[in-house]
């Protein structure tokens, strides 16, 4: 339930301050009755109205993009940010990213306009693991798979949960990371002297980029968004 104000600001009718005078004046109906107390509580799917018209809601969203290097992981920068992406279709959606990718970065990133799964994916305790495709400088060895499993400890003193680095031939490698520090492939590799040249996340959770192209974005089934909190 929640209150029908809230619901009409969230719809964008007008805002809150506006819609109590709106409501108040019998030009909202909720389910066909008109309503006249801004603070009454309503089912969230309830079919509310204005002047007879029903209201278009904006409905609950979870998207995933394939991010180009380019882009920034914000909603306002200088720089092209990934907001530019997301299909005219969808623009109206309130879209954020979840956590963030570097600018150089490609790859998987999930937007969404629900703030509850945005915070439960990108909380430490949730543990959702990232799986990073990693090209770099050097030769991965088994003292750096080992070191990542025991928890690196990065040059600035800052401690890693640990981490699976699995080598895959000269300068590549993929890193498996339960949590999402500032620059935290880069910072673990470099504690290696694995310095990154290319960085793509492939994965969430049990969630992969399938066969969406580059500067893509598409909407999650159900059964896709549960895939997120499996290893
Ligand atoms: N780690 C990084 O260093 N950069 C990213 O964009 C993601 C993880």
């Amino acid at each position: 339930m929640q209150r029908l104000d809230k619901l009409l600001a969230d719809a964008d009718v007008a805002s809150r301050s506006a819609l109590k005078s709106v409501i108040r004046s019998g030009r909202v109906t909720v389910d066909g009755a008109v309503v006249k107390d801004p603070s009454r509580k309503v089912e969230e799917d309830a079919v509310l109205a204005l002047d007879g018209k029903p209201i278009e809601r904006k409905r609950r969203m979870v998207c995933m993009l394939y991010k180009p290097a380019g882009y920034v992981t914000s909603t306002k920068d200088k720089d092209p940010t990934v907001m530019e992406l997301v299909p005219e279709g969808m623009r109206k959606m309130d879209l954020a990213p979840v956590g963030r990718l570097d600018k150089d970065t490609e790859g998987l990133l999930l937007m969404t306009n629900d703030g509850v799964l945005a915070h439960k994916l990108t909380s430490p305790k949730a543990k959702v693991s990232k799986v990073y495709y990693v090209e770099h400088e050097g030769i991965a060895t088994q003292e750096d798979v080992a070191a990542f499993q025991k928890g690196i400890v990065l040059k600035d003193g800052e401690a890693c949960m640990p981490a699976i680095l699995r080598p895959m031939g000269p300068g590549k490698s993929e890193v498996v990371l339960g949590e999402g520090k500032y620059h935290q492939v880069k910072r673990m590799m470099a504690s290696r002297s694995l310095s990154v040249t290319y960085l793509k996340r492939v994965k969430e959770g049990g969630l992969g980029l399938g066969n969406l192209e580059k500067g893509q974005m598409r909407e999650l089934s159900a059964e896709e968004e549960a895939l997120l909190f499996q290893a």
